[in-house]
């Protein structure tokens, strides 16, 4: 599709998604931004701001499943939304758990309600608008995490993994509309969730390094944009090697403290 005139990002007031509206951010083009720490984005649509871009930003919970889907569509009555990247989660340490044991059982709830849910209330009041149109994109941010299954931070995959089967399944479902769907899976990228980690991170980048890789894939109307690529290719063999064979090395891996 020709590039996006009208952008909505989610979990724009930090790290990925900050570095996206960035990216997105060239005179003339609309971004509607959310997060929930008003200061920091607030600070984001400035700087957004400052490079041309006509920006509107709400301090909004992706759970408060109504304000999110009354903004949304109030966002693209205005100027119909192109691309909608539903980049908003979090994971054991930013879900404010206890931070001592990984996810506890109220983390891991919130963890999936964030991650899953949040996606389907960004997305869904778009869709029927798209469909009508007989063009948009939607972007549902996933993870390598996504794979496998991962000691210390199950619900984390676990979300992760859903978000992938919904948004590929829902590209087959939307192909014949007009409307294009894309999976995200980054590896490690430096941002609030990944500054909490202690264990050495493989191929850690830069966010504005993954915006850059998202942005292009996203032109490309590609289905999956995973990467790096080494971490990728051990995220996918991880996932198909049998579990038994894995269960004992990735009990050792380290987690979250
Ligand atoms: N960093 C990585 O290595 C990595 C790798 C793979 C996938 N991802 C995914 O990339 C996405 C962005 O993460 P990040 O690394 O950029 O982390 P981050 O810096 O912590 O950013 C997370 C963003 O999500 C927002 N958010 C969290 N809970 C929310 C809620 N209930 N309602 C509305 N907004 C909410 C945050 O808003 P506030 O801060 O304003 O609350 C923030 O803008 C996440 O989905 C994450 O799972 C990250």
């Amino acid at each position: 599709m020709q590039s996006p005139n009208s952008i909505l990002i989610t979990g724009a007031s930090s790290g990925i998604g900050e570095a996206l509206a960035l990216a997105y951010a060239v005179p003339g083009r609309q971004l509607w931004l959310t997060g929930r720490d008003s200061a920091r984005l607030a600070a984001v649509a400035d700087a957004a701001r400052a490079k041309g871009a006509r920006v509107t930003a709400a301090a909004l919970d992706v759970l408060d499943r109504q304000a999110l889907g009354d903004w949304i569509r109030a966002a693209d009555d205005g100027v119909p939304i192109d691309l909608a990247i539903a980049n908003a989660g979090i994971s054991g340490g930013t879900g404010g758990g206890d931070g001592l044991s990984g996810e506890t059982e109220e983390q891991a709830r919130r963890i999936l309600a964030v991650n899953i849910e949040g996606v389907l209330n960004t997305i869904h009041p778009l869709i029927p608008r798209m469909v009508a149109r007989k063009r948009g994109q939607l972007a549902l941010m996933s993870s390598l995490a996504a794979f496998r299954g991962m000691p210390g931070a199950p619900a984390y995959c676990a979300s992760k993994a859903a978000v992938r089967s919904y948004g590929e399944g829902l590209r087959g479902e939307l192909m014949g509309q007009g409307v294009q769907v894309t999976v995200i899976c980054p590896g490690f990228v430096r941002s609030r969730m990944t500054a909490v980690n202690t264990f050495p991170m493989p191929f850690l980048m830069d966010a504005d390094r993954a915006a850059r890789i998202v942005v292009q894939g996203l032109a490309a109307n590609r289905a999956r944009i995973a990467f790096p690529w080494p971490t990728y290719a051990v995220s996918w063999l991880l996932g198909v090697l049998p579990p038994s064979w894995t269960d004992a090395l990735l009990a050792q891996a380290p987690r979250k403290a």
